[in-house]
């Protein structure tokens, strides 16, 4: 069964062709980082003006790269929310507009399935995770502890109550005066700096809980940075993205430490855009070890957003029929 994934949640217009929901044929991804970038984060109405010029070019690009027809395909996806409510409006629309000109059926999907669904998807013909596992979705504005069953349902262990860790990770980039998008910067200076340099706290909340709480940590990055420049320091960059990242990257494990004893675990998956974090990869596959279990993640190219995911996300419905109709609207929140 070979799906066409729509995805504009945030600032990437992306298309793809998924084949049975693991083997990604081809994507195009238009992304608007250049765009926002001088703003220092992403402007929704500029956004989805861009996906509205971007959409069409790229879905007729990705069949080009497949080298398919419409009659290759057997169902449409696309993200229906959560998300900026104006560019998710644009994929959706055009996934009903082609649904309806081409007659396939459609599958709204839900964002945070597409990111777990990523750890599915191969590119080299390899093999991707397989449910039931346990999966932390770390995004730029998710942070999820979900059981993922073997049929590809979800059951929400916790979440963040305020900042979610990308969003961290943006925030404390940009009081460092990095651009935007903040994370992969920050990840690459964290890998020179002294984990040990500052003692930031980790917020690990109450013993039984899986939330998690990031504003804190932001706070006091901030507080350090302004304690140095009044006292004339230096703000030695790589110090402080070392320290903050090993308090991020320590609560995350720690809290899928417990959720994998609480759950039984076999496979933890870590997916979404912070999932491309490298201490965060490493950290992961320690534990997975510790715990006798095993860790999985997207391919690095697939952990931010993309089509295929969606692609990949929407395959256990479409196998079952269970399709959207054509009145599906999209909504900024969304629950799971
Ligand atoms: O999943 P995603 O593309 O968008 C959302 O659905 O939010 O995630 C984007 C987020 C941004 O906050 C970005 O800074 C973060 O993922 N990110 C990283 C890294 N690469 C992307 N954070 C830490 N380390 C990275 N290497
Ligand atoms: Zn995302």
């Amino acid at each position: 069964m070979n799906i066409l994934g729509i995805e504009t949640s945030c600032d990437e217009t992306s298309a793809a062709i998924v084949q049975d929901g693991t083997h990604l044929l081809a994507q195009v991804t238009a992304s608007q980082i250049d765009l926002h970038a001088r703003f220092g984060g992403v402007v929704p109405e500029v956004a989805s003006r861009q996906h509205v010029v971007d959409i069409t070019r790229v879905v007729e690009q990705v069949f080009r790269d497949a080298n398919m027809t419409w009659s290759n395909i057997d169902a449409i996806a696309v993200t229906c929310g959560p998300g900026l409510l104006g560019s998710l409006l644009v994929g959706v629309s055009a996934a009903k507009g082609y649904a309806l000109a081409t007659g396939k059926p459609l599958v709204g999907v839900h964002h945070i399935a597409g990111h777990v669904a990523a750890a599915m998807l191969t590119l080299d013909g390899g093999t991707g995770a397989t449910p039931p596992f346990l999966c932390l979705v770390v995004s730029g504005g998710h942070t999820e502890l979900l059981s993922v069953d073997a049929k590809f349902r979800f059951t929400r262990l916790g979440g963040t109550r305020d900042d979610a860790a990308g969003e961290a990770y943006d925030k404390v980039a940009r009081l460092l005066g990095l651009a935007y998008p903040g994370g992969p910067k920050v990840d690459d200076l964290a890998h020179r700096g002294r984990p040990d340099a500052f003692a930031f706290p980790r917020a690990l909340l109450e013993d039984d809980s899986f939330d998690f709480s990031f504003s804190g940590l932001k706070s006091a990055v901030n507080n350090e940075i302004v304690k140095r420049k009044n006292r004339g320091q230096a703000v030695l960059v790589e110090d402080v993205c070392a320290s903050f990242q090993a308090a991020v990257v320590e609560v995350l494990v720690e809290k899928t430490k417990r959720a994998a004893v609480h759950t039984g675990a076999r496979t933890i998956v870590v997916a979404g855009g912070v999932a491309a974090n490298r201490g965060l990869r490493e950290a992961m596959s320690q534990l997975a070890k510790e715990l006798s279990i095993s860790a999985m993640f997207p391919p690095i190219e697939l952990c931010t957003d993309n089509a295929a995911m969606i692609a990949a996300a929407a395959y256990p419905r479409a196998k079952q029929g269970r399709w959207s109709p054509l009145s599906l609207n999209a909504y900024a929140q969304l629950p799971l």
